[in-house]
């Protein structure tokens, strides 16, 4: 069966949203420490950005690690803080061959200086591509960048900068890390566990939800087509009524 064939290319999500998870179950699965599993998430990384591409898709958002992430044992952090120095660095080639900015969302602040710094070196060497756009949330939270969007619009409205009458959803959302990402229309979650997780809270209003019971690093293309075949099937309403659609 030909799932791509499936798909139709005529209503693709513009953005598609990702919370990559169950690396660690995955690696306990086969008895391996869970580093083992965040190393093999990342060919699923590498397949999705392909899929996404190939297909049109404008942009794609990966949650790679929350703000709640922190709190997980040490090692564990700094294994995931080399790994994304390492993918990053050996994708930069591919990810402008294949025409994909990448930028990053997330308080990177208090990334250690040399994530940071190659993090924002790869935002410098492929800002100029335009086929797609790939975010990386990381040290991410959706309360903490609404936190930040308020005291952004407060801190202008107390200079006299903005009147606060003028405060509306297009003024938030213009005041968070997204602004000028349009709002994912699909947001996936893989590992079976059906929560948000501090994720993208403001921007998945009106996103359709996709669950599925595949650890990510078992995710591949034939995984993402069946989630967009699933969304294109479902009808999106906006408050309306099913009759008002036709
Ligand atoms: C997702 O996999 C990766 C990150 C959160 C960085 P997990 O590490 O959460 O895997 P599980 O949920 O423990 O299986
Ligand atoms: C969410 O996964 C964060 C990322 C995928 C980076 P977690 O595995 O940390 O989520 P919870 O804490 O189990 O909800
Ligand atoms: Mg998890």
């Amino acid at each position: 069966m030909d799932l791509k064939s499936k798909i139709n290319l005529e209503k693709l999500p513009t953005h598609i949203a990702v919370i990559m998870d169950g690396n660690g179950r995955w690696a306990k699965e086969q008895g391996m420490a869970r580093v083992f599993g965040h190393r093999n998430g990342v060919k699923a990384v590498r397949e999705t950005t392909e899929a996404c591409t190939e297909l049109g898709v404008k942009y794609l958002t990966l949650y790679a690690f929350s703000t709640e992430n922190w709190n997980r044992p040490e090692a564990e952090v700094n294994a995931l803080m080399t790994l994304l120095v390492e993918t990053i660095k050996n994708e930069i080639k591919t990810l402008n061959e294949n025409g994909v900015r990448l930028k990053a969302i997330g308080d990177l602040s208090r990334l250690p200086d040399k994530s940071r710094k190659t993090l924002l070196k790869a935002m410098e060497d492929t800002k100029q591509n335009q086929r797609m756009t790939l975010v990386l949330a990381l040290n991410y939270s959706a309360k903490w960048e609404i936190v930040e969007a308020a005291r952004k619009l407060a801190t202008a409205a107390k200079s006299g900068e903005l009147d606060p009458a003028d405060i509306d959803d297009t003024a938030f959302s213009n005041a968070l890390s997204t602004v000028g990402i349009p709002d994912p229309e699909l947001l996936i979650r893989t590992s079976g566990e059906n929560r948000i997780s501090n994720f993208l809270l403001w921007q998945i209003a009106y996103a359709e939800l996709y669950f599925t019971p595949t650890l990510w690093p078992d995710f591949r293309r034939e995984h993402l087509y069946q989630a967009i075949i699933d969304f294109q099937n479902r009808e999106r309403r906006f408050g309306k009524t099913s009759e008002q659609l036709v």
